[in-house]
This record gives C-alpha cells, structure tokens and sequence, in this order.
C-alpha cells in the first residue's frame, strides 16, 4: 500500500486481497477474551472529524487500541477550530506532537488530501464531503465476500442518493476493480452527474428502475437519503422515494433468500430502506459495523506496521 489511504485510486486488487487477508485474522481478535495485540504499540493514531460520526470514529479508534497504539479523538466542535484556527494550522499543531497516522473526516472533497501534502504522518480519510470514503468501500467488499465469495462477475446494485454519496464513489472505484458487475440505481435527480473514468468502465450500469434491477442482484446495497447535504427538492416527498427507490417489505420480497443486503448506515428506517429489510436474516448490515473494525485494524497495521512486521 502507498503511504496513504485517501482514494479506492491507492488501492490494488492486490491490496485489497492482502488488506482482506489481514483484517480475516483481525476478526478473530473480536472473540477473544483479551482483545489486544502488540502490533502498534508506541505508536500514536489521531482521530480527526469535523463531521459526525459514530461507526467511522468509534471503529477507528477500537481498530487502533486492539493494535495497542495511542489513540486520541478530536472533533471540530471541541477544538480550536471553533474559534477559527485553520484546518493547516490545526493538523501541523496536532502533527507537532508527534502523531503517526491521521484519521480525518472532513466536509470539503479533498480535504485529506490536502492534509496529505503538509504532514508526514501516513493520512486515512474518513469521508471526504462528496468525494470519497475508502475504508468504508473496503469494509464493504469485505462484508460482501465473506457472504458471497469472490466478487468477480457478481452484480451488486447501489441504491438511493448517490449525487452526495461518498460510500457510492468508492464503492463503485472498488467493486469494479475487484470484477463485480455494478449498476447505480436512483432518481434522475440523485445520479451523479459528469463522466469519470468508473462510470465509462466495463460492468458498470445506471438505471432508474429498482423493480427491473433488482431480480439480477447478487447484492444490494441501499444508501441514506442526505437531507444535510440537499439545499433543494430533489424528489416530490419522501413517500414518492420510498415508492420509488426504497426497499420496501414488497421489493424484499423478490431478493433471493441469500441476496445480501448491505447498507453503510445510518439509516433512514421507512425511507430508503423499510424495517423489514433492514432486520432481515440477510441484512449484513451489522456485520458491515463488525468488519469495520478488523479492516480498520487491517488498514491501520498495513499503513503503519506493515513492511517491517512482514
Ligand atoms: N458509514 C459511516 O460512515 O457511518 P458514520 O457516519 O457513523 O461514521
């Protein structure tokens, strides 16, 4: 792996294999009475989110005090940042202290890459506006593999509000990579607009019809609805979405009985995605949260310990 972690852009196929490899025996550690290895010991991870947070943050710390690092979390609303202290100033104030690695989350696309450029600690983006949230992306194939087997050639459909998904860019950056099938699902208004490179590849779809993509999913993964980040009416009320592009008990039932159902959380219950769906036997929505944590273990441990552990 690169220094990194700011973009699914730094990470191989073959990365992902060795960082999926990884967090497999990390998970192991979830079921052990003392959960606790020596791996990072004596060395510092700071948390850094100027966004809310509850699975990123938490798991990124969990992930770093079972490695045995010091962990530290600070929110923009507690720091100096209120009282209008630079983002630069911020990280080179933190980074001054002698910190190894910096998980941040931040409302601006680019944000952790610009950290990137003035530290030398090894960077992890935790969500990046709009942008991207690899680790979430990560998390997820991971999740999905462990349910399905290898991803090559399966069709997983994104769902929901992909204009201000994050987790939808990723994934997409990913699943490709690994040879999934990828078809993105929303309104007209909530598609993700201007060409990249992912959305001319191979295997990748767009629709706007739920009912005819879902009989072909081998995984469904639904998206929350973003009302923070909409200033305008992006569909009529939330029932029309729910009609729509929700995954209603109805539409559970024309999923195979094995079609995963993941979602990144958290969640709108009765918008994107209806109780029924979420609770089901095959919502590996928990245990997205649950490989959380080792593919964070995994993610931290390669970027800080890796090479000279190997
Ligand atoms: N999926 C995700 O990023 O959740 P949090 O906002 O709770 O970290």
């Amino acid at each position: 792996m690169r220094k990194h972690l700011l973009s699914i852009d730094d990470v191989s196929a073959d990365d992902a294999a060795t960082l999926f490899a990884t967090a497999a025996e990390m998970h192991d550690v979830q079921h052990r009475e003392v959960k606790k290895l020596p791996a990072l010991r004596g060395r510092t991870v700071i948390n850094l989110f100027f966004e809310d947070s509850t699975r990123t943050r938490s798991s990124f710390e969990i992930a770093g005090k079972w490695l045995s690092a010091d962990t530290i979390n600070i929110t923009g609303k507690g720091s100096s940042a209120s009282k209008g202290e630079s983002l630069r100033d911020t990280v080179l104030t933190i980074c001054a202290m002698g910190v190894d690695a910096l998980v941040m989350r931040h409302a601006a696309s680019g944000a952790a890459h610009q950290v990137s450029q003035w530290v030398d600690a090894a960077v992890v983006n935790a969500g990046d506006g709009t942008h991207e949230h690899p680790s979430q992306a990560l998390l997820d194939a991971y999740t999905l593999q462990r349910r399905i087997g290898p991803l090559e050639g399966r069709h997983v459909a994104i769902v929901g509000d992909l204009t201000h998904s994050r987790v939808f860019r990723s994934n997409v950056k990913l699943l490709l990579k690994l040879g999934a099938r990828v078809t993105a699902v929303a309104p007209p208004t909530l598609m993700p607009s201007g060409v990249t490179p992912w959305s001319q590849a191979d295997g990748f779809a767009l629709s706007w019809d739920l009912d005819e993509v879902l009989p072909t999913a081998d995984a469904v993964m639904m998206l929350r609805v973003q009302k923070e980040r909409m200033s305008g009416g992006f569909f009529p009320t939330p029932r029309e979405y729910t009609v729509g592009y929700g995954l209603t008990r109805d539409r559970l039932g024309v999923l195979g009985p094995d079609v995963p159902i993941c979602h990144p959380g958290p969640m709108n219950r009765g918008l994107e995605i209806a109780a029924d769906a979420a609770d089901a036997a095959q919502s590996v929505v928990l245990d997205q949260v649950s490989a959380g944590v080792a593919v964070r273990m995994a993610i931290l441990y390669h970027l800080l310990a890796g090479e000279e552990n190997a």
